[in-house]
C-alpha cells in the first residue's frame, strides 16, 4: 500500500496567505495541517508516499524533506497546473505503479487516524473506498447520494442543488482500477479531471465502490472558519506544558503550551493556548483557542480565539478575535490619530474593523 498526498492547488479561498504559502502549511496549534496527515499514513503503517505540488512547491520540499523525519520515503510529482484531482492520479501513475494505494488531501484534518480506513480496505477487497460525512453546506463539497442499502448511486462535485447532505471526506483508498477510471473521463465543467467523475466511473463499470460515515471528527482546512475550528479542537487535547517563563505579575490558567524561550510579563493566558518559541507577550490578554507562532510579540494586545503566524507582531490593540494573521505581519495602533485606522494591506486580504 501506498500513499498519494496533494499539495499543489491554488487555495484561492484562502488569499493572500496563499500568494506567498502552501495551504497545506497553515499551522493547527503551531503544526502544519499537512504534518497531521503524513503522521496519520505512517501510523496506518504506509511508508512510500507520493506527494504532489503546485507554485508552491518548493516550501512544501523544504518542511517536509525527504520524509525519514516522519518514518517515511517521499518521492514529489510536481503538477503543472492544478487540473484537478483526478489528475494528480494521472500523473502518479509511474509512482502508484500497480499497488494500491491511499489518497489523502493534503489539507484535510481528520482526527482518529485511518488505520481503520486502510484495513477495511484491504480486508473488503474493495476497488475503491470512499469516506462520507454529514455537514450543513453540501454544496462547497464533493456529495454521495445513497441507496437504501448504503450503495452509492451517484456522486456529484460542488452541487447548485445537493441531492444529499454527505459530504466525500479527503481520504479515499484506491485499487489499480482507478487508472482506468482517471484515463476515461473528461474534465469537467470548471476544466478539471475530477475525483469525483472517476469514482462515478467505477460504479458505474460494476467495480465494487464501498463507503461509510465518519464518526470522528473531520474539516477541509480550506476556509477561515475551517482553520480557527481545526485549531479549537486541537487546542481543546493539548497536554498542558511550559518550557518559557512567566512573570510573577501573570496569570495563566487552563491547558496552555509555551514553547522553549516564550516569556510571558504582566499578562493574563487563559488556555488552551499554544505560544512558540522566543515569543514575547507583555501586558496583554491571549484568551482560548489561540496559537501564537514562534518569535512573535505581543504588547499590550488583546487576542483570543485566533492563529497567528510566526514573527508577526501586535501591539496596542483590543480586541481581536477569529482571525489569522500571516507571518512577519505588524498591527498596531495608529500614533496620534483618534478613530483613524490606517491599513498597508496585500491583495485579496479581508479586514473587518469595529463599526
Ligand atoms: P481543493 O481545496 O479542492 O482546491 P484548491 O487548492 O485549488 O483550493 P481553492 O478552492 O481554495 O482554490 O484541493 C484539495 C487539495 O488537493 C488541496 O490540498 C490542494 C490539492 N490539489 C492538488 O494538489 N492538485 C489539484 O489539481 C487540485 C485541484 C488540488
Amino acid at each position: 500500500m501506498k500513499a498519494l498526498v496533494l499539495a499543489g492547488g491554488r487555495g484561492t479561498r484562502l488569499r493572500p496567505l496563499t500568494h506567498t504559502s502552501a495551504k497545506q502549511l497553515v499551522p493547527v496549534a503551531n503544526k502544519p495541517v499537512l504534518y497531521y496527515g503524513l503522521e496519520a499514513i505512517r501510523e496506518a503503517g504506509i511508508t512510500s508516499v507520493g506527494i504532489i505540488t503546485g507554485d508552491t512547491g518548493h516550501e512544501v520540499r523544504e518542511a517536509v524533506g525527504d520524509g525519514s523525519r516522519f518514518g517515511l520515503e517521499v518521492t514529489y510529482i510536481p503538477q503543472e497546473a492544478p487540473l484537478g484531482l483526478a489528475h494528480c492520479v494521472l500523473i502518479a501513475r509511474e509512482f502508484l505503479a500497480g499497488d494500491p494505494f491511499v489518497m489523502y488531501l493534503g489539507d484535510n484534518f481528520l482526527v482518529g487516524g485511518i488505520s481503520g480506513l486502510v484495513s477495511s480496505f484491504e480486508r473488503g477487497g474493495y476497488d475503491a473506498q470512499i469516506l462520507l460525512t454529514r455537514v450543513a453546506e453540501p454544496q462547497y463539497y464533493g456529495v454521495a447520494e445513497i441507496g437504501p442499502g448504503g450503495e452509492i448511486l451517484r456522486l456529484q462535485e460542488k452541487p447548485e442543488f445537493p441531492a444529499s447532505d454527505l459530504a466525500i471526506v479527503g481520504v479515499y483508498t484506491f485499487s489499480p482500477a482507478v487508472h482506468e477510471a482517471v484515463a476515461a473521463i473528461r474534465p469537467s465543467a470548471r476544466g478539471e479531471l475530477e475525483i469525483t467523475d472517476a469514482i462515478q466511473w467505477l460504479v458505474e463499470h460494476g467495480y465494487q465502490v464501498h463507503s461509510h460515515l465518519v464518526e470522528g471528527y473531520w474539516k477541509d482546512t480550506g476556509r477561515l472558519q475551517d482553520i480557527l475550528e481545526c485549531n479549537r479542537m486541537v487546542l481543546e487535547r493539548v497536554e498542558p506544558d511550559v518550557a518559557g517563563t512567566v512573570d510573577q505579575m501573570s496569570e495563566v490558567t487552563g491547558r496552555v503550551v509555551l514553547e522553549r524561550g516564550a516569556v510571558v510579563e504582566n499578562s493574563v493566558l487563559r488556555g488552551p493556548i499554544v505560544v512558540g518559541a522566543d515569543a514575547k507577550i507583555t501586558s496583554s490578554y491571549v484568551g482560548p483557542f489561540t496559537s501564537i507562532g514562534p518569535r512573535c510579540v505581543l504588547r499590550n494586545a488583546e487576542i483570543e480565539y485566533s492563529i497567528v503566524l510566526d514573527d508577526s507582531r501586535v501591539e496596542g490593540v483590543s480586541r481581536i478575535a477569529h482571525s489569522l494573521i500571516g507571518r512577519n505581519v505588524e498591527v498596531s495602533r495608529a500614533a496620534g490619530v483618534s478613530n483613524t485606522h490606517e491599513l498597508m494591506i496585500g491583495d485579496h486580504s479581508k479586514i473587518q474593523v469595529k463599526a
